[in-house]
């Protein structure tokens, strides 16, 4: 089953707002849900980060799609959304199907928009492709790319989540990290014989790192946010119901939880939300 087939139908009821679920292995989805936000003022959110179980990026295939079927059943069955975005490339790419297979409501996951932006941006028709090692493994990205007609170079970049989770996002470790990966990409990509001219952000933590990896990309490669690309899609698939209609409330209806460090999720997950979190809830979701 592919993004495109389980992506959001329009809902029956004109009237009623929806109830969004949004789920992540950490802070990283909050970079969609700000999109998200932005785009369906009206909507009400639930965000749940699993971040005792973060990173999904170096698990294997069972135990993600393990993990992340359990947290959208947390957000459908017990907070009532009625619609999920996997901002997580990783369960996106990994669990998709058993995301949909858990739960009774359309799931939209972030690899087919982030895709479809990276096929509108190319000239050249070759990109590269930034992601966790699990994403990478899965090659979905690869895979959404030549259903594009567009070449996909692929990149594991495992130490960036940890330098975003910890904050360093203007640090000079990051910007030599960022530097080494990217070099690495370029030469792989000329020893290829190819011109890339897109960079996917293919992890909902990267987009934090956007100035960093803009100040090194060389000139004319475009920077493709698949966070703000599955908000857009997602925005058009609700827009009568929750974009726009009515006033936009003075504050986003978000409600956030995370299956640990709640403190530090509070401290941090303003940086990717834009505006502060508030009360983040903490659940537990077992092992
Ligand atoms: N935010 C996840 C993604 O988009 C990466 C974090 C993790 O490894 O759990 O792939």
């Amino acid at each position: 089953m592919s993004q495109m087939e389980t992506a959001m139908s329009q809902p029956e009821t004109a009237m009623s707002q929806p109830v969004i679920g949004v789920f992540d292995s950490g802070f990283g989805g909050l970079t969609v849900l700000r999109s998200l936000v932005e785009r369906l003022p009206q909507a009400e959110f639930v965000f749940l980060g699993d971040t005792a179980r973060l990173p999904y990026g170096s698990k294997s295939q069972r135990t993600i799609a393990r993990y992340a079927a359990e947290s959208a059943r947390f957000l459908v069955e017990e907070q009532g959304a009625e619609y999920l975005v996997i901002a997580c490339n990783t369960a996106s790419a990994l669990a998709l199907d058993a995301i949909a297979a858990a739960v009774s409501v359309p799931v939209m996951g972030v690899i087919e928009p982030g895709a479809e932006a990276a096929a509108a941006a190319t000239r050249s028709g070759r990109v590269m492709v930034i992601a966790t090692e699990a994403t990478v493994a899965s090659h979905a990205y690869a895979e959404a790319c030549a259903r594009r007609g567009v070449l996909g170079l692929e990149k594991a970049c495992p130490l960036l989540v940890p330098l975003v989770e910890e904050g360093w996002i203007e640090h000079p470790v990051t910007e030599q990290v960022v530097q080494i990966y990217l070099r690495e990409l370029l030469a792989e990509a000329r020893n290829g014989g190819g011109n890339p001219d897109a960079l996917v952000l293919g992890c909902t933590h990267y987009p934090l790192l956007r100035g960093v990896l803009e100040r090194n990309v060389p000139p004319g490669v475009a920077v493709i946010d698949s966070a703000e690309a599955t908000a857009e899609q997602v925005a058009a698939a609700m827009s009568e119901r929750a974009a726009g209609s009515g006033q936009r409330p003075a504050e986003p209806k978000v409600r956030c939880f995370a299956t640990d460090s709640v403190a530090k999720f509070e401290r941090l997950g303003s940086r990717f939300l834009g505006h502060a979190v508030g009360r983040v809830e903490l659940v537990d979701l077992g092992g």
